[in-house]
């Protein structure tokens, strides 16, 4: 069985749900503290093995790519003013792995998003991390526990979670087989964003996937599904035609940065796990809960 070597990271959606901050810069660029969503998910990819991630940008998200360079200039700076810790902090993750990147000419959806990392995968499976997913994964990286279900199984496995039924519409949901209990679960089919009366279940896929390669030859020939987008749920269903597919209950807790509701609660527990923040934090959440 192929390793799991490489990691795809979407970011080159428009991100309307938080406009108008998303006009000029995006979301995968929204900080959490004082570190941009997409770092911690590159970091989970690291830890979790990874060798080698692509990031899928638009042409207007260009910072993406400046965060993870190298920056000669203010390295220099800060040297001369003798900031060595802050230029650790900088240099850091440019040292631990060289960032790729290619470009989705068109938002035509997150399935065409996948499809432009064709290349880049080649003949390997690939683990999928949505740049607007934040995962604190309990007790190790939610990439790694996908990684150990995909040695278990051979096969391609989603990350899922439970959602309330009102929100299954926003999600890929998954239908597990007959008799399936344990969190590593053998799926019958996934439908997109089905509505909450059809809804077979509440097991949502939640931005993590291990896939084989087989997937692009489905995204290759793939309609246009919900909303009009390429859907790699779709095209995950056709999948299911030639190889089993599992899907996974991440051990963990999970924040969707691209609402805003995700990214006030990531701001919040972020700062919360922060030895230098906490009680700062701490006192400004207990001043307005007396107010
Ligand atoms: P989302 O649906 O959450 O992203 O896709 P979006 O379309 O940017 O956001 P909204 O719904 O308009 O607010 C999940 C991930 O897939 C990427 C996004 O950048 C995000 O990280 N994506 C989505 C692409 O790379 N290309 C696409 O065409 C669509």
């Amino acid at each position: 069985m192929k390793k799991v070597r490489k990691a795809v990271i979407p970011a080159a959606g428009f991100g309307t749900r938080f406009l108008p901050f998303t006009k000029a810069v995006p979301k995968e660029m929204l900080p959490l503290v004082d570190t941009p969503t997409i770092e911690y998910i590159v970091q989970e990819a690291i830890e979790s093995g990874i060798e080698e991630v692509l990031i899928i940008l638009n042409t207007e998200k260009e910072c993406i790519k400046t965060h993870f360079g190298n920056n000669p200039v203010l390295e220099k700076f800060l040297q001369s003013k003798n900031k060595l810790e802050d230029l650790e902090l900088i240099r850091k993750l440019p040292n631990q792995i060289k960032v790729q990147y290619c470009y989705q000419q068109k938002q035509l959806g997150l399935g065409h998003a996948v499809l432009c990392a064709e290349e880049f995968v080649g003949n390997e499976p690939f683990a999928l991390l949505l740049g607007d997913d934040v995962y604190v994964g309990d007790p190790y990286p939610a990439t790694q526990q996908l990684i150990e279900a995909y040695q278990k199984t051979g096969c391609t496995v989603l990350g899922t979670l439970e959602v309330p039924y009102e929100d299954v519409s926003k999600y890929g949901i998954c239908i597990p087989g007959e008799n399936s209990t344990s969190s590593l679960l053998l799926l019958e089919s996934v439908v997109e964003k089905p509505k909450q009366e059809v809804a077979p279940s509440n097991l949502a896929i939640g931005g993590r996937y291990i896939l084989t390669p087989a997937i692009f030859q489905f995204l290759k020939t793939q309609n246009k599904g919900t909303g009009g987008e390429i859907q790699l749920t779709d095209s995950i269903l056709r999948l299911m035609s030639k190889e089993h597919v599992y899907s996974l209950a991440i051990a963990g807790k999970r924040y969707d940065i691209g609402s805003k509701k995700g990214f006030l609660e990531a701001t919040v527990d972020f700062a919360l796990a922060r030895e230098d923040l906490s009680s700062d934090m701490q006192n400004i959440i207990n001043q307005r809960y007396k107010k």
